[in-house]
């Protein structure tokens, strides 16, 4: 994949695009490429450096695959609780494990970049414009079964709170149509963005 912008050629993506390549299932490292990608370009069209979209989209599953156990022992080490939810469903804490698996292993410590990453799979309130970004690279990069050009283009109209809120009540509703509810952490994300 050609990557478009100067900062990308800093040695730290490829550390983690290598990184991701061996420790990631063929098709997930696929995705993580494409999130990269995608929050790359959502990164210019609003207003923020590319490489931070590439840095988090490539990273943002590094953790997706390690077991429960190292998942939910990563993911402490941030300081907050682990909630009932996340201790029912581990593989919700891979977000969390891969933001301290980027302090520990790649030196990271911009905060966005933690803050995006750790939040991605389900959104937080307050959440950092790069976590927003990121949170809908993941959801929309086109090897997503609803995501055409088409689709793309529609979206990519809109302003970022606009974007995000329109994917996460997307996610939502589909949620709702497979008789789930979204976490709550979710629901109170969109009801601030809809307040915004
Ligand atoms: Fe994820
Ligand atoms: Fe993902």
């Amino acid at each position: 994949m050609a990557l478009q912008n100067n900062d990308v050629e800093n040695p730290l993506f490829e550390r983690i695009r290598g990184y991701a390549e061996k420790n990631l299932s063929k098709s997930r490292y696929e995705h993580s490429m494409r999130t990269a990608q995608t929050a790359a370009e959502l990164c210019r069209l609003y207003g923020l450096p590319d490489s931070l979209g590439w840095i988090s989209g490539i990273a943002h599953d590094i953790c997706k695959e390690i077991p429960a156990d190292k998942m939910i022992a990563l993911a402490k080490r941030d300081g907050n609780v682990i909630s009932q939810l996340e201790l029912d469903k581990p593989a919700l804490l891979h977000g969390r494990a891969a933001a301290i698996k980027v302090q520990d292993e790649f030196g990271i410590s911009d905060k966005n970049i933690i803050d995006a990453i750790a939040n991605h799979t389900l959104g937080a309130v307050g959440l950092c414009d790069l976590g927003k970004i990121l949170f809908v690279a993941d959801k929309i990069e086109p090897g997503r079964p609803q995501s055409t050009e088409e689709y793309r283009k529609n979206l990519y109209s809109k302003s970022l709170n606009g974007i995000t809120l329109a994917v996460l009540d997307e996610n939502i509703e589909y949620l709702k149509s497979k008789g789930k509810t979204a976490a709550p952490v979710s629901i109170e994300f969109a009801e601030q963005l809809r307040n915004l």
